[in-house]
Protein backbone atom coordinates (compact mmCIF):
# COMPACT_ATOMS: atom_id res chain seq x y z
CA UNK A 1 0.00 0.00 0.00
CA UNK A 2 1.33 3.18 -1.68
CA UNK A 3 1.18 6.57 0.25
CA UNK A 4 -0.50 9.52 -1.41
CA UNK A 5 -0.90 12.36 0.96
CA UNK A 6 1.21 13.50 3.86
CA UNK A 7 0.68 16.11 6.09
CA UNK A 8 3.65 16.86 8.32
CA UNK A 9 3.41 19.25 11.67
CA UNK A 10 0.72 21.01 10.67
CA UNK A 11 -0.75 23.60 12.92
CA UNK A 12 -3.26 26.74 12.68
CA UNK A 13 -4.62 29.21 15.03
CA UNK A 14 -7.94 31.33 14.79
CA UNK A 15 -7.47 34.76 16.59
CA UNK A 16 -4.76 33.17 19.00
CA UNK A 17 -6.55 29.75 19.60
CA UNK A 18 -5.02 26.29 18.76
CA UNK A 19 -7.03 24.73 16.33
CA UNK A 20 -4.54 22.21 14.59
CA UNK A 21 -1.67 21.30 17.09
CA UNK A 22 1.46 19.85 15.14
CA UNK A 23 -0.59 17.40 12.84
CA UNK A 24 1.15 14.72 11.39
CA UNK A 25 -0.31 11.98 9.17
CA UNK A 26 0.23 9.61 6.01
CA UNK A 27 -3.13 8.37 4.27
CA UNK A 28 -2.78 5.43 1.94
CA UNK A 29 -3.45 5.70 -2.17
CA UNK A 30 -7.11 4.15 -2.63
CA UNK A 31 -8.32 3.88 0.76
CA UNK A 32 -11.24 5.95 2.48
CA UNK A 33 -10.33 7.55 5.13
CA UNK A 34 -12.47 9.03 7.73
CA UNK A 35 -12.02 11.88 10.46
CA UNK A 36 -14.69 12.25 13.17
CA UNK A 37 -13.86 13.84 16.57
CA UNK A 38 -16.15 15.79 18.35
CA UNK A 39 -17.71 19.43 17.11
CA UNK A 40 -15.31 22.24 17.19
CA UNK A 41 -12.35 19.98 16.88
CA UNK A 42 -10.99 21.05 13.93
CA UNK A 43 -11.95 18.59 11.15
CA UNK A 44 -13.45 20.82 8.66
CA UNK A 45 -9.90 23.24 9.25
CA UNK A 46 -8.09 20.15 8.18
CA UNK A 47 -9.54 19.47 5.20
CA UNK A 48 -9.30 23.39 3.89
CA UNK A 49 -5.94 23.14 4.39
CA UNK A 50 -5.05 20.14 2.61
CA UNK A 51 -7.09 21.07 -0.78
CA UNK A 52 -5.88 24.53 0.22
CA UNK A 53 -8.48 26.99 0.87
CA UNK A 54 -6.92 27.62 4.26
CA UNK A 55 -3.64 28.20 4.66
CA UNK A 56 -1.76 26.57 7.38
CA UNK A 57 0.38 28.55 10.01
CA UNK A 58 3.35 25.65 10.12
CA UNK A 59 3.70 22.29 8.35
CA UNK A 60 3.70 21.32 5.21
CA UNK A 61 1.54 18.78 2.81
CA UNK A 62 2.60 16.18 0.48
CA UNK A 63 0.79 15.06 -2.56
CA UNK A 64 2.61 11.91 -4.19
CA UNK A 65 6.25 13.27 -3.30
CA UNK A 66 5.51 16.93 -4.49
CA UNK A 67 5.48 19.41 -1.92
CA UNK A 68 2.09 21.02 -2.11
CA UNK A 69 2.50 23.39 0.55
CA UNK A 70 1.82 26.64 -1.09
CA UNK A 71 -0.11 25.05 -4.13
CA UNK A 72 -2.93 26.72 -5.61
CA UNK A 73 -6.01 24.64 -5.01
CA UNK A 74 -6.84 23.97 -8.56
CA UNK A 75 -3.31 22.45 -8.97
CA UNK A 76 -3.48 19.97 -6.03
CA UNK A 77 -5.50 17.35 -8.14
CA UNK A 78 -8.30 16.93 -5.54
CA UNK A 79 -11.46 17.81 -5.56
CA UNK A 80 -14.44 18.44 -2.90
CA UNK A 81 -18.21 17.65 -2.22
CA UNK A 82 -19.70 20.08 0.39
CA UNK A 83 -22.67 19.13 2.73
CA UNK A 84 -24.84 21.35 0.90
CA UNK A 85 -24.54 20.12 -2.74
CA UNK A 86 -23.33 23.58 -4.33
CA UNK A 87 -24.96 22.37 -7.85
CA UNK A 88 -25.49 25.68 -10.51
CA UNK A 89 -29.18 25.66 -10.28
CA UNK A 90 -29.40 27.25 -13.47
CA UNK A 91 -27.81 24.25 -15.49
CA UNK A 92 -29.01 20.65 -16.05
CA UNK A 93 -27.93 17.65 -14.27
CA UNK A 94 -25.68 16.73 -17.53
CA UNK A 95 -24.42 20.36 -17.62
CA UNK A 96 -23.89 20.30 -14.03
CA UNK A 97 -21.48 17.56 -15.07
CA UNK A 98 -20.40 18.34 -18.07
CA UNK A 99 -19.54 22.29 -18.03
CA UNK A 100 -17.04 22.15 -15.33
CA UNK A 101 -15.07 19.05 -17.31
CA UNK A 102 -15.23 20.89 -20.45
CA UNK A 103 -14.32 24.74 -18.89
CA UNK A 104 -11.05 22.39 -17.18
CA UNK A 105 -10.15 20.05 -19.90
CA UNK A 106 -10.98 22.33 -22.87
CA UNK A 107 -12.60 19.08 -24.86
CA UNK A 108 -15.45 19.50 -26.96
CA UNK A 109 -19.12 20.00 -25.86
CA UNK A 110 -19.63 16.37 -27.95
CA UNK A 111 -16.68 14.94 -25.69
CA UNK A 112 -17.96 15.83 -22.45
CA UNK A 113 -20.93 15.42 -22.58
CA UNK A 114 -20.45 11.63 -23.34
CA UNK A 115 -17.63 11.18 -20.16
CA UNK A 116 -20.88 12.97 -17.97
CA UNK A 117 -23.77 10.60 -19.48
CA UNK A 118 -21.12 7.53 -18.05
CA UNK A 119 -20.65 8.84 -14.69
CA UNK A 120 -24.59 9.61 -14.53
CA UNK A 121 -25.12 6.20 -15.02
CA UNK A 122 -22.94 4.94 -12.51
CA UNK A 123 -25.03 6.23 -10.05
CA UNK A 124 -28.04 5.30 -11.77
CA UNK A 125 -29.18 9.50 -12.97
CA UNK A 126 -29.20 9.10 -16.59
CA UNK A 127 -32.70 9.42 -16.70
CA UNK A 128 -32.18 12.75 -15.02
CA UNK A 129 -30.17 14.35 -17.26
CA UNK A 130 -32.31 16.98 -18.47
CA UNK A 131 -33.77 17.57 -14.71
CA UNK A 132 -33.02 20.89 -12.82
CA UNK A 133 -31.58 20.82 -9.91
CA UNK A 134 -34.67 22.19 -8.24
CA UNK A 135 -36.28 18.67 -9.29
CA UNK A 136 -34.00 16.14 -7.29
CA UNK A 137 -34.12 15.01 -4.14
CA UNK A 138 -31.34 15.84 -1.76
CA UNK A 139 -29.62 12.05 -2.39
CA UNK A 140 -29.48 13.10 -6.00
CA UNK A 141 -28.43 15.85 -5.94
CA UNK A 142 -25.56 14.61 -3.37
CA UNK A 143 -25.12 11.79 -5.91
CA UNK A 144 -24.53 14.28 -9.02
CA UNK A 145 -22.25 16.72 -6.98
CA UNK A 146 -20.09 13.64 -6.28
CA UNK A 147 -20.13 12.71 -9.95
CA UNK A 148 -19.14 16.09 -11.04
CA UNK A 149 -16.15 16.24 -8.55
CA UNK A 150 -15.13 12.39 -9.99
CA UNK A 151 -15.73 13.72 -13.58
CA UNK A 152 -12.21 16.15 -13.07
CA UNK A 153 -10.40 12.72 -12.34
CA UNK A 154 -9.22 13.87 -8.62
CA UNK A 155 -6.63 11.55 -7.17
CA UNK A 156 -8.16 12.24 -4.19
CA UNK A 157 -11.57 13.22 -3.05
CA UNK A 158 -12.44 15.69 0.61
CA UNK A 159 -16.09 15.13 1.70
CA UNK A 160 -17.11 17.39 4.25
CA UNK A 161 -20.31 15.54 5.79
CA UNK A 162 -21.70 14.87 2.43
CA UNK A 163 -25.10 13.07 4.01
CA UNK A 164 -25.74 15.04 7.36
CA UNK A 165 -28.54 17.02 5.18
CA UNK A 166 -30.10 13.71 4.39
CA UNK A 167 -32.75 11.77 6.18
CA UNK A 168 -31.57 7.86 7.47
CA UNK A 169 -32.80 6.28 4.43
CA UNK A 170 -31.33 8.19 1.60
CA UNK A 171 -28.13 8.12 4.00
CA UNK A 172 -27.94 4.53 3.79
CA UNK A 173 -28.41 3.52 0.37
CA UNK A 174 -26.13 6.63 -0.72
CA UNK A 175 -23.53 5.42 2.02
CA UNK A 176 -23.42 1.63 0.53
CA UNK A 177 -23.24 3.52 -2.77
CA UNK A 178 -20.22 5.52 -2.04
CA UNK A 179 -18.56 2.72 -0.48
CA UNK A 180 -19.15 0.55 -4.18
CA UNK A 181 -17.94 3.48 -6.38
CA UNK A 182 -14.89 3.77 -4.00
CA UNK A 183 -14.16 0.14 -4.52
CA UNK A 184 -14.36 0.27 -8.19
CA UNK A 185 -12.80 3.26 -9.11
CA UNK A 186 -10.38 3.07 -6.38
CA UNK A 187 -10.15 6.93 -5.71
CA UNK A 188 -8.68 8.01 -2.24
CA UNK A 189 -11.03 9.37 -0.16
CA UNK A 190 -10.88 11.27 2.97
CA UNK A 191 -14.45 11.84 4.26
CA UNK A 192 -15.30 14.11 7.44
CA UNK A 193 -18.58 12.90 9.57
CA UNK A 194 -20.09 13.31 12.69
CA UNK A 195 -21.37 9.86 12.52
CA UNK A 196 -19.08 7.08 14.13
CA UNK A 197 -21.27 4.48 12.81
CA UNK A 198 -20.80 5.72 9.32
CA UNK A 199 -17.20 5.94 9.57
CA UNK A 200 -17.52 2.39 10.96
CA UNK A 201 -19.72 1.19 8.40
CA UNK A 202 -17.50 2.72 5.11
CA UNK A 203 -13.62 3.18 6.17
CA UNK A 204 -10.68 1.91 5.55
CA UNK A 205 -9.01 3.95 8.15
CA UNK A 206 -10.18 6.37 10.88
CA UNK A 207 -8.85 9.45 12.12
CA UNK A 208 -10.03 10.58 15.32
CA UNK A 209 -9.86 14.39 16.32
CA UNK A 210 -9.75 15.89 19.53
CA UNK A 211 -8.82 19.45 20.43
CA UNK A 212 -6.84 19.48 17.48
CA UNK A 213 -4.96 16.98 17.90
CA UNK A 214 -4.77 13.02 16.00
CA UNK A 215 -5.62 10.70 18.87
CA UNK A 216 -5.58 7.49 16.67
CA UNK A 217 -5.17 6.73 12.93
CA UNK A 218 -6.22 3.31 12.11
CA UNK A 219 -8.57 0.26 10.61
CA UNK A 220 -12.02 0.15 12.42
CA UNK A 221 -11.46 -2.97 13.83
CA UNK A 222 -7.97 -1.81 15.75
CA UNK A 223 -9.63 1.25 16.97
CA UNK A 224 -12.30 -0.75 18.57
CA UNK A 225 -10.00 -3.67 19.65
CA UNK A 226 -7.13 -1.39 21.13
CA UNK A 227 -8.19 2.00 21.27
CA UNK A 228 -5.30 4.18 22.29
CA UNK A 229 -6.37 6.48 24.80
CA UNK A 230 -9.84 6.88 27.30
CA UNK A 231 -10.68 9.72 24.86
CA UNK A 232 -11.22 6.95 21.58
CA UNK A 233 -12.95 4.47 24.05
CA UNK A 234 -15.47 6.68 25.20
CA UNK A 235 -15.96 8.51 22.05
CA UNK A 236 -16.38 4.86 20.37
CA UNK A 237 -18.22 3.47 22.49
CA UNK A 238 -20.10 6.09 23.80
CA UNK A 239 -21.74 6.56 20.00
CA UNK A 240 -22.35 3.05 20.02
CA UNK A 241 -23.85 2.56 23.47
CA UNK A 242 -26.18 5.70 22.35
CA UNK A 243 -27.20 3.75 19.46
CA UNK A 244 -27.98 0.49 21.49
CA UNK A 245 -29.97 2.93 24.03
CA UNK A 246 -32.23 4.89 21.64
CA UNK A 247 -32.73 1.54 19.04
CA UNK A 248 -33.66 0.07 22.71
CA UNK A 249 -35.96 2.73 23.13
CA UNK A 250 -38.01 3.44 20.09
CA UNK A 251 -38.04 -0.37 18.82
CA UNK A 252 -37.71 -2.41 21.97
CA UNK A 253 -39.71 0.14 24.30
CA UNK A 254 -37.48 -1.19 27.30
N1 LIG B 1 -12.35 31.23 9.73
C1 LIG B 1 -12.32 31.04 11.05
N2 LIG B 1 -12.09 32.07 11.89
C2 LIG B 1 -12.03 31.90 13.23
N3 LIG B 1 -12.21 30.71 13.83
C3 LIG B 1 -12.45 29.65 13.06
C4 LIG B 1 -12.53 29.75 11.64
N4 LIG B 1 -12.78 28.53 11.13
C5 LIG B 1 -12.87 27.70 12.19
N5 LIG B 1 -12.67 28.36 13.36
C6 LIG B 1 -12.66 27.76 14.69
O1 LIG B 1 -11.78 26.65 14.68
C7 LIG B 1 -12.30 25.58 15.46
C8 LIG B 1 -12.39 24.33 14.58
O2 LIG B 1 -13.40 24.54 13.60
P1 LIG B 1 -13.75 23.45 12.49
O3 LIG B 1 -14.78 24.07 11.63
O4 LIG B 1 -12.50 22.99 11.87
O5 LIG B 1 -14.37 22.31 13.40
P2 LIG B 1 -15.10 20.96 12.98
O6 LIG B 1 -14.38 19.85 13.65
O7 LIG B 1 -15.25 20.91 11.51
O8 LIG B 1 -16.53 21.14 13.69
P3 LIG B 1 -18.00 20.64 13.21
O9 LIG B 1 -18.07 19.19 13.56
O10 LIG B 1 -18.92 21.45 14.06
O11 LIG B 1 -18.14 20.93 11.75
C9 LIG B 1 -13.62 26.05 16.02
O12 LIG B 1 -13.40 26.53 17.31
C10 LIG B 1 -14.01 27.19 15.09
O13 LIG B 1 -14.79 28.13 15.76
MG1 LIG C 1 -16.89 20.90 10.19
Amino acid sequence: MSIILEGKNIKKNFNNKNVLNNISFSINKGELTSIIGPSGCGKTTLLRILIGLEKADEGSIILEGNDITNTHPSKRKMGIVFQNYSLFENMNVLENVSYPLRNATKITKEESNAKALDLLKMVGLEDSKTKYPAELSGGQRQRVAIVRTLALNPEIILFDEPMSALDANIRLSLQKEIKDLQKRIKTTMIYITHDVEEAFLLSDKIMILNEGVIQQLDSPVNIYNNPANEFVKNFVNGHINNKIQSLKESVLNV
